[in-house]
C-alpha cells in the first residue's frame, strides 16, 4: 500500500487506534492531520513520532457541528485537498438501565451519539463536498463489534455504531458516482485506553476466554484494515464492513 503525498485526516488521532493509524499512514508516505479533543500532550507525542514532514495537529471537539465544518476548512486550507478521512474518534459511557436514572440515561445517549455518529455524519458531509471538487476520495469509519453483538452495559454505544454502519453503507451507494469510497472497520476489544477504562478485571478474563486467539487486538492490526480500505485498488470494497475481532464474534 502506497500513500505517498496523500493528505489524510484522522479524528481521535492522538491515542489508541487513531495514533497507530496515523503512524501507519505516515510510514507509507502520507501527510497526516491529527484531530483530538483535549489531550494536547499525547497528541504532540504522536505527532513528534511520525516519520516524514507536513503533519499537523487539529484540536477540535468534533461533537459540535461548527467544529466539524471548521476542521475540514482548516485542513483544506493547509493541504489544499483531502484524500482520506478516517472517522475514528469515539467514546463509550456506561449507562445500565437498572442502575441509572432517566437524566443520566438520556445524557449518555445524547453525548454518545454526538461524538460517535453525528460527528462522523457532519465530517463525512463536509469531506464529501470537498472531495467532489477534487475528483474523489476515501472515507473509513471506525465502528465496533458491539454494533452486532450488543452492548448491554452501554446500549447507546452499540446503537451509535450500528447507525454508523448503516450510514456508511447508504453513503457508499450515494457517493460511488463521485468516486468517493466508504468502508468500515469493526474492531473487537483492542488494547487501548478505551478498553482499559471500560473493562473490569473479570470482564477482561471473560473476554480472553471468548477469544480463540486468547488476546485482544493490537491497535496496529486495526490500522492495517483501515489502510486497506483507504488504499488504491480497494474501490470495489466500498460499503464493506471489515471485522477485526480475532474470530471472537462471527456474524452472517
Ligand atoms: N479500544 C477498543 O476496544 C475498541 C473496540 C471497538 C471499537 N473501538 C472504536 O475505535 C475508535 C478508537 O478507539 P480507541 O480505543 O483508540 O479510543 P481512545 O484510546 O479512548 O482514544 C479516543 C480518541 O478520540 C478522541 N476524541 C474523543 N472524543 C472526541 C471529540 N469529541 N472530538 C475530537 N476527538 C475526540 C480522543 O481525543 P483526546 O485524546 O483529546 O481525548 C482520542 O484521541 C473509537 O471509535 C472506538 O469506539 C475501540
Amino acid at each position: 500500500m502506497n500513500f505517498q503525498n496523500k493528505k489524510v485526516l484522522i479524528t481521535g488521532g492522538s491515542r489508541g487506534i487513531g495514533k497507530a493509524t496515523a503512524l501507519a499512514f505516515a510510514q507509507k508516505g502520507a501527510q497526516i492531520g491529527i484531530n483530538f479533543k483535549t489531550n494536547k500532550e499525547e497528541a504532540q507525542k504522536t505527532l513528534d513520532n511520525l516519520p516524514g514532514e507536513g503533519h499537523y495537529l487539529f484540536q477540535k471537539d468534533i461533537s459540535e457541528k461548527e467544529n466539524c465544518e471548521q476542521l475540514i476548512e482548516e485542513f483544506i486550507g493547509i493541504y489544499g485537498q483531502l484524500d482520506v478521512l478516517v472517522n475514528n474518534a469515539g467514546i463509550s459511557i456506561f449507562h445500565e438501565v437498572d442502575k441509572v436514572n432517566l437524566d443520566e440515561w438520556s445524557s449518555a445517549w445524547e453525548t454518545t451519539f454526538k461524538t460517535n455518529l453525528f460527528a462522523a455524519a457532519n465530517l463525512t458531509f463536509c469531506a464529501a463536498k470537498a472531495m467532489m471538487q477534487t475528483g474523489g476520495g476515501r472515507i473509513v469509519n471506525v465502528s465496533s463489534r458491539g454494533a452486532f453483538r450488543g452492548e448491554p452495559t452501554k446500549p447507546a454505544y452499540g446503537a451509535s455504531k450500528a447507525a454508523l454502519n448503516a450510514m456508511s453503507q447508504s453513503l457508499a451507494k450515494k457517493l460511488a458516482p463521485h468516486k468517493i469510497y466508504l468502508g468500515v472497520v469493526a474492531p473487537g476489544f483492542t488494547e487501548t485506553e478505551m478498553a482499559a477504562v471500560t473493562l473490569t478485571p473479570t470482564e477482561r478474563e471473560n473476554l480472553l476466554r471468548e477469544s480463540p486467539f486468547k488476546r485482544m487486538a493490537q491497535p496496529e492490526e486495526v490500522a492495517h484494515a483501515i489502510l486497506f480500505l483507504a488504499s488504491e485498488g480497494a474501490e470495489y470494497s466500498s460499503g464493506t464492513i471489515i471485522d477485526v475481532n480475532g474470530a471472537s464474534y462471527l456474524r452472517n
